[in-house]
């Protein structure tokens, strides 16, 4: 939901801020602008993704040591040439980058316009600009019309404001958008992930809401939003720049597949650290998981492992949705929330609400994001950075953990090993990806999918699903395979894959006549089961084998692998990017 940078240092600015800002392409591609200050502003930015425009502007082509970059995911006005970031004052004196929502632009548009403040975009952002000219021009400096300009503003916002009038200085501030301060020798830095300057420093200051950072050659001071001088903690950052490169795959979603099995090797080593968290709870008599996307389908299955192990009564809530659960919350309940970036607004609405009526506890990817500073618990999925718009890696990793958090509330130990078995039957599944490339040869002409599956194995379609329909464009449905003869077995004729998921165990039997219904009806069967399954393989048209001994409860790890690499794959043969689908970016910072 769009990125930004700024940077101040000894060199020249410009391609710093391009290699920090392409390192947060994950998070839009509408269009990417650059300004930096060398007595003027200047500027260059345009429409597309950041190596088209590179190719057209050149855009390390302007001067100066410090500057402020953008990344768009639209909202308010078309991602065009004049609604890219960087906006401008009305003197181009002031440039401002940002990410959220100004909710009251209009009202404060109007305002400005009837004052004579000129607009030259659609964007909300560009009323920021107009208000800290306003108040520069009753004599403050960049800070405090920076910070009087943000209590005009109703909304969400990173922002990273310049000035003509005051070089050497960068404001950055921060309310429900992600903002992070990095501290190099002599240069200083403001980004919207740890990703994008990792290249330059480990050392990070995490701003909360209504928190400012001042950033000169001489260092960075962070103030509350009335001015006062606060003392914040320097967090070391364990990831290193190279996890954020490709590594010789041709995208992150290939790679961030292919490090699934060590991935869940790094997970399993939290156990210790889970254990713990659990010692310091109180009794529940309810858990209710709250998630959206990906993590949403983690926690589903999170529903199935926690009623059928521990017995406890567990919801799971679309973060979106989670409003009208909050007169069911008492202390007895845990809320845990499941989120790869720690900054999903939903999802952050969702902790906000749960924390004042019930215990909470965060599983997070991102060190540092906003839930693991809210949440009264944490625990880390230690996925490293995911690149790839589509989640893979940090669903496998959600899954370990609720499994390890299952386990330590149980004390199942035997899970605990067999758990430890899942990296292996990973690598396996992967070893079928050149079998998986002629599956998705065969069927990437499809505009339809179905995918279905019972049980454990219900999530796991929902989840197929969605990468289909996010990578390929495809329309896909993953339904409890159950279900179809309810509705959707009207929608099955000759044109329909459906990719069954029947792994050895109690439902297989039930999934198998499920199989049989629609492929009756003429679909055609891509099962993934057991590679010793002859039942499915006499069923399927196309059959992806896994190990024999996954038992049912722990497949929905290992048996995501194949659906991953199968939409991958058909996203390729549609000649479609998969890191960056259309419309979609990594992190939702905005409801
Ligand atoms: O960062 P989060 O886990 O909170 O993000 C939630 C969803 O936006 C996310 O899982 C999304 O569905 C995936 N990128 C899909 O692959």
């Amino acid at each position: 939901m769009c990125g930004i940078v700024a940077c101040i240092i000894k060199d020249k600015a410009a391609p710093v801020l391009l290699d920090c800002v392409q390192r947060l392409e994950y998070r839009g591609y509408d269009s990417v602008g650059i300004a930096t200050l060398s007595g003027d502003i200047y500027i260059k930015k345009n429409e597309g993704k950041i190596d088209d425009v590179q190719k057209k502007l050149d855009l390390t082509d302007i001067p100066g040591n410090m500057g402020i970059a953008h990344v768009r995911w639209a909202t308010h006005g078309l991602p065009t040439g004049k609604n890219a970031h960087p906006h401008t004052d009305c003197k181009k004196r002031i440039a401002v980058v940002h990410n959220g929502i100004i909710e009251n632009y209009n009202e404060l548009k109007t305002i400005l316009q009837n004052e004579g403040h000129i607009f030259t975009s659609d964007t909300d952002t560009e009323v920021i600009p107009h208000l800290i000219e306003k108040y520069m021009e009753m004599g403050n400096g960049l800070e405090v019309a920076s910070r009087l300009a943000t209590k005009d503003i109703q909304g969400s916002y990173a922002i990273a404001a310049i000035s003509a009038d005051e070089p050497n200085k960068i404001i950055g501030i921060r309310k429900e958008s992600p903002l992070i301060v990095g501290i190099g020798e002599n240069e200083f830095f403001l980004a919207s992930d740890v990703p994008a300057i990792l290249e330059h420093t480990k050392n990070v200051i995490y701003l909360d809401d209504n928190e400012m950072a001042v950033l000169d050659l001489d260092g960075v001071v962070i103030k509350d939003i009335d001015g006062n001088v606060l003392d914040k903690e320097i967090n070391i950052i364990e990831w290193t720049a190279d996890m954020a490169e490709k590594g010789g795959y041709n995208h992150f979603m290939l790679k961030e597949i292919h490090e699934q099995p060590e991935v869940i090797r790094n997970t399993l080593m939290e156990y210790p650290e889970i254990e713990n968290v659990v010692s310091t709870f109180p009794e529940f008599n309810r858990i209710c998981f709250v998630a959206c996307g990906t993590s949403y389908h983690a926690s589903l299955v999170g529903k199935y492992l926690f009623e059928t192990m521990l017995g406890i009564p567990t919801d799971v809530v679309l973060a979106s949705e989670f409003i009208f659960s909050e007169g069911a919350l008492n202390a007895k309940t845990l809320v845990i929330l499941i989120s790869q970036s720690g900054e999903t607004a939903d999802t952050l609405r969702a902790l906000k609400i749960a924390n004042t009526k019930s215990e909470t506890l965060a599983i997070v990817n991102v060190l540092g994001s906003t839930a693991t500073r809210e949440a009264d618990h944490v625990i880390y999925t230690r996925a490293g950075p995911e690149i790839g718009v589509a989640a893979t890696k940090t669903y496998v990793s959600q899954l370990t953990c609720i499994y390890m958090l299952a386990i330590a509330m149980d004390g199942n130990n035997n899970l605990l090993e067999k758990l430890q078995k899942v990296p292996g039957f990973m690598k396996n599944a992967l070893a079928r990806e050149d079998h998986i490339i002629q599956i998705a040869k065969k069927y990437k002409n499809s505009t339809d999918f179905f995918f279905f599956g019972r049980g454990f194995s219900y999530p796991t379609a929902l989840e197929g699903a969605l990468k289909l329909k996010e990578i390929t464009y495809i329309h896909a449905e993953g339904y409890a395979a159950g279900e179809l003869k309810h509705g959707p077995l009207a929608l099955i004729d000759d044109d329909v894959p459906v990719l069954a998921v029947v792994p050895p165990g109690d439902r297989h039997d039930k999934t198998l006549s499920n199989v049989e219904e629609v492929k009756a009806r003429g679909a055609s069967i891509i099962g993934v089961g057991s590679s010793e399954d002859a039942a499915l393989r006499l069923e399927s048209d196309d059959i992806i084998g896994m190990d024999n001994d996954i038992s049912e409860i722990l497949s929905p790890i290992p048996y995501v692998v194949p659906l991953q690499l199968l939409s991958y794959y058909i996203s390729i043969e549609r000649g479609i990017d998969p890191d960056k689908p259309k419309n979609l970016a990594k992190c939702v910072t905005v409801e």
